[in-house]
This record gives structure tokens, C-alpha cells and sequence, in this order.
């Protein structure tokens, strides 16, 4: 069945939740994610987060967290004026802060769960920022082929805590097309989580050595390296940088 984006039932935590929730939810998401594909099951596990709290569905420490994907940006140079993808926007943890900083039309989030972008849509109206026209697209084909941009191109993309919940071969997807959306000077940002050789813990939880992000690169003509800023996530992600070219 379609799940409509922008249905407001969706999108709003409870202010109860149903005592039992926990539990329903532990049959629910082991079901989930032995019946379905992965994406298909993270997004859905997604929603039923969303649905229970919206700040914790994406991973929680949501002052904390948001306030440091802002600042880490404005660090590597993001001005008012440019254009920022925001590669699994959620629930805006850190959009909000990217939204109410940039000028308008210069936001875009994108993301494969429809609670995260109908509740991303709602905040952005209580937080009275309609009108910096924030771009929030569902991907409904859950491809990181960036179709649903039309090559649009942008100053700076972000993926926080993103790849830290994506098989190898959805980040090959994603370094194969994101050539797509950077101009020769855009810089994509993103988080990981690091391990000696590609681990997975739980359902939806992915570790990865950090050659494993150069050799991706490569293969594109495109490069990886860390980036001069310091970055201290509380649950030690690491952020790398990748670009066209060396001197960007
Ligand atoms: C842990 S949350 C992080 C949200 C946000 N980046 C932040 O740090 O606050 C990961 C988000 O990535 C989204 N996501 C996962 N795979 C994706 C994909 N292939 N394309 C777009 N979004 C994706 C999930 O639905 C989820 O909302």
C-alpha cells in the first residue's frame, strides 16, 4: 500500500504511546527485516519510529547531534547563499538548523522513509520557516541514484549518519551517481562508523574500514580524504570528504 507523505496522522508522534508498543514493535521489526528487502524494511522500521518519537527515530541527542552537523559545515565554509543536499534528511535534526540558516530554495533533504519527510514537512511549519521553501523529497524507488534532483547540483551535500546504516552495495549506488549533483567544486561530507573489515551489528547497524570508502572514490575518479576540521561525534563517527578534485 502507498504511504502518503504528507498525511499529518502519519507523521506525529503519539502523546501516549500504547504501553505495549516495545514489544509489538520487536515482532514487527523482526518481521520486517526477515521478510522484506533491507531498504524496504529500514524504511518501514523507520516510520514505526517515527510514529513512536520522532527525535529518537533518528538516532536521538537531537540538540546536541543537530547543533553539530550545523556547525561542522559552517566550519568547512557553508554561506547563506549556497546550496546544500542533505542526503537521509530524516527528521530534520540537523535540517532544521540548515534551513533556518540558508537563504530560501537553498535547502534540499531527501530521504526513503514518508513519516521522516511528512514529519520534516510539518516541522518546518511550526518552526515558521515555510518560507525558505525547503526542498523535501520522498525516494520512493529507495535508489541513491539522485534521479528525483534532475540534475539539480549543489555547493555542499551531507550524509550524517547515513552510511552508518547502508550496505556496501548501496554506497557503491550512491558513489556511483553522485557525480550527478556536484559541480568541480562541491564538497559531500559524510559519516561513518569504523572497523577493521565491513561489520554489521544488529539490524541495521554497519561498520566499514576506511579504505573501503577510497577504493569507491577511485573507481569514479573522484576522492576521499579527511578533512582538515575536527569533528567530535559523540558516539565516534568519523567524517570524511569527498570531491572531483584535490584542491577542492
Ligand atoms: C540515522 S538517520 C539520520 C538522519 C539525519 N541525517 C541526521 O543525522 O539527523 C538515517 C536516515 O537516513 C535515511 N536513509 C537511509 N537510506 C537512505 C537512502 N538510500 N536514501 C535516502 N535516505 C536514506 C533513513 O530513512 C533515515 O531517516
Amino acid at each position: 500500500m502507498e504511504r502518503d507523505p504528507n498525511s499529518r496522522s502519519e507523521s506525529r508522534p503519539s502523546a501516549h504511546p500504547h504501553p505495549c508498543t516495545q514489544s509489538l514493535d520487536a515482532v514487527e521489526v523482526n518481521r520486517l527485516y526477515a521478510e522484506k528487502d533491507y531498504l524496504e524494511a529500514y524504511s518501514e522500521h523507520t516510520d514505526l519510529r517515527v510514529a513512536d518519537d520522532p527525535r529518537a527515530a533518528v538516532g536521538g541527542m537531537w540538540d546536541r547531534l543537530g547543533s553539530l552537523q550545523f556547525e561542522y559545515l559552517r566550519e568547512a565554509g557553508l554561506a547563506r547563499h549556497q546550496s546544500l543536499l542533505d542526503i537521509g534528511c530524516g527528521t530534520l535534526r540537523g535540517g532544521r538548523h540548515f534551513i533556518r540558516y540558508l537563504d530560501a530554495n537553498r535547502y534540499t533533504g531527501i530521504d526513503i522513509s514518508p513519516a521522516t519527510i511528512a514529519y520534516a514537512r510539518d516541522l518546518v511549519h511550526e518552526e515558521s520557516l515555510d518560507e525558505k521553501y525547503p526542498q523535501l523529497l520522498l525516494c520512493r524507488e529507495m535508489t541513491l541514484d539522485f534521479c528525483e534532483l534532475e540534475l539539480q547540483t549543489f555547493d555542499f551535500i551531507l550524509a550524517h549518519s547515513v552510511f552508518t546504516h547502508l550496505m556496501p552495495q548501496h554506497i557503491d549506488e550512491c558513489f556511483r551517481h553522485i557525480g550527478t549533483v556536484m559541480t568541480a567544486r562541491t564538497q559531500f561530507f559524510f559519516t561513518f562508523s569504523m572497523a577493521q573489515q565491513i561489520t554489521r551489528d544488529g539490524f541495521k547497524n554497519f561498520s566499514y574500514p576506511e579504505r573501503f570508502f577510497h577504493e569507491l572514490a577511485q573507481r569514479q575518479a573522484l576522492i576521499v580524504r579527511e578533512p582538515p576540521y575536527r569533528f567530535d561525534h559523540p558516539r565516534g563517527q568519523r567524517m570524511l570528504l569527498l570531491t572531483r578534485s584535490p584542491s577542492e
